[in-house]
């Protein structure tokens, strides 16, 4: 007979534990030790040690491609892939007060409402608030004006609860639990929102889910580092993350799909935070070029690429001198390891030093790339500062940048391209394409390009304005 006997696991590593202790001693990491639940003796037939035999089947198969409801908001739509998958769990994570609750308030009853009497009747589209009072959530919905469309609203945290009410209840499309953190499963003793009970009661509503055939939205919320709270295992669990984010000041906000088993990652659909509620941003780069200062220098215009489309942001540079200490140096919406790089290599490869100037670098509208693409439109404004000499305001500019400085390729120019195209701009800067020589035109003549092999050439095209003291170029 097994003797019963509690065990404690690492949260972060699985480690096994014979007594609770503050800190891991496998992997280093404070706070994550908690108790298991105690294994169950083995049931009769298993102790023999041997299982049911399995099928193995080939790859090749019949297999439908899985039903998706879509929810009619486009940008929502595309991050999931093209719709709700049924029996599939998403984790939306965010920032307090970002607008998760709105978000799926708006998506919640856009999946409740038909559009016509044609369209297929939808299964139930039920709201569950373990923040907010039942008051709160109605308020919001009188806010968003859709107080007509047909979700179920309660208020639970339990999710034995929760179970109950929606076990065997069938035509259930969609169920959303805001948040996962005030979740609880009474069989366990930790408060709500501890590692335990936030991998138990997701575990819990992520099997009904499948069993039900439901689409389940789970609320994280994010640590201060930006993770979602709770072990990384939540991430695991579910088929979908996504991360709503935004800076506060800015009306902007991105919804981002950082796993996707049902479709791209790295998709982005972009909104707008308005007095009632989230808009749909259909074309985000016009939005995000719309206050562009075409005549200032220190500002360059990056055509990148989020998910599967292209997106044209201004990139801001500013060098002010430095009023104590060691220069500082500021970044918003990039990566500030990457601009010590790029400063670097200018330094070092082009004789172009910032000195003992701040740098401050800034991509405009709120949005946050990470694209290693931005670097040369990065590397185009910081000389701008630099040299005090305008980016014509009409080009546009991507490419990598390598250590010795020369300028990589990336990948779908033509699509940036075409986008540029499309916004009226008249010229690129982009990396010199190896394979087909200077003189070969990428983008079927979309736009004038200026093919660039080395951080050199930029420089060559930005010369520096002579009444700019802090200018030291090696060149001149
Ligand atoms: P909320 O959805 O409650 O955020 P979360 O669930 O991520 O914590 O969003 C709240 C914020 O959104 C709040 O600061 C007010 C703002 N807001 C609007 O600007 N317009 C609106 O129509 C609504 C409903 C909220
Ligand atoms: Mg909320």
């Amino acid at each position: 007979m097994a003797r019963a006997t509690a065990t404690f696991a690492c949260q972060e590593c699985g480690a096994s534990h014979a007594k609770w202790g503050g800190r891991c001693d496998a992997c280093g990491a404070w706070n994550t030790i908690v108790e298991e639940a105690r294994r169950e003796a083995a049931p009769k037939g298993l102790s023999a040690g041997r299982g049911r035999k399995i099928d193995f089947v080939g790859l090749r198969g019949q297999s439908d491609a899985p039903p998706r409801s879509a929810s009619r908001i486009a940008e929502f739509d595309r991050v999931c892939g093209g719709g709700l998958v049924a029996g599939s769990a998403l984790l939306v994570g965010g920032d307090p007060g970002i607008g998760k609750s709105t978000l799926l308030l708006q998506v919640c009853a856009a999946l409740a409402s038909r559009p016509g009497a044609a369209a297929p009747a939808t299964g139930r589209c039920i709201y569950i608030s373990g923040e907010e009072a039942i008051d709160q959530v109605r308020l919001r919905a009188e806010r968003l004006g859709l107080l007509d469309a047909p979700v179920e609203l309660a208020s639970a945290t339990n999710v034995r609860d929760i179970v109950t009410s929606l076990e065997g209840g069938a035509g259930v499309q969609v169920v959303i639990a805001d948040s996962v953190q005030t979740m609880f499963v009474d069989s366990l003793d930790s408060a709500p929102g501890t590692v335990a009970q936030v991998r138990a009661s997701a575990q819990e509503l992520i099997r009904l889910a499948k069993r039900s055939g439901f689409a389940l939205f789970l609320v994280g919320h994010v640590t201060k580092e930006g993770m979602i709270a709770g072990p990384k295992v939540l991430e695991h669990m579910v088929d979908t993350v996504l991360y709503f984010e935004g800076e506060r000041g800015h009306q902007f906000r991105i919804l981002r799909s950082v796993k996707n088993r049902f479709g791209p990652a790295d998709e982005i659909g972009v909104f707008e935070m308005t007095d009632k509620g989230l808009v749909e941003v259909a074309n985000p780069s016009a939005l995000f070029l719309a206050d562009r200062d075409s005549e200032v220098s220190g500002a360059s215009v990056f055509a990148g690429i989020e998910g599967t489309r292209p997106m044209l942001v201004e990139i801001q540079a500013l060098t002010a001198p430095t009023t104590f200490g060691t220069p500082r140096r500021a970044v918003v919406g990039w990566d500030s390891g990457r601009l010590n790089m790029v400063l670097a290599v200018l330094e070092t490869r082009c004789g172009l030093s910032a000195g003992v100037n701040d740098v401050y670098l800034n991509v405009a509208g709120g949005l946050r790339i990470t694209e290693p693409a931005a670097d040369l439109a990065v590397a185009a404004a910081l000389v701008s500062s630099l040299s005090g000499t305008i980016v014509p305001a009409d080009t546009v500019v991507f490419g990598e940048i390598g250590l010795s400085g020369e300028v990589r390729q990336v990948g779908q120019t033509e699509a940036r391209l075409r986008e540029a195209k499309k916004l009226g701009f008249a010229r690129a800067i982009i990396p010199k394409s190896k394979a087909t020589g200077k003189n070969s035109k990428p983008g079927g003549g979309a736009l004038p390009i200026t093919q660039i092999a080395h951080l050199n050439e930029l420089m060559d095209l930005l010369p520096p304005q002579g009444q700019n003291p802090t200018v030291r170029s090696a060149s001149g």
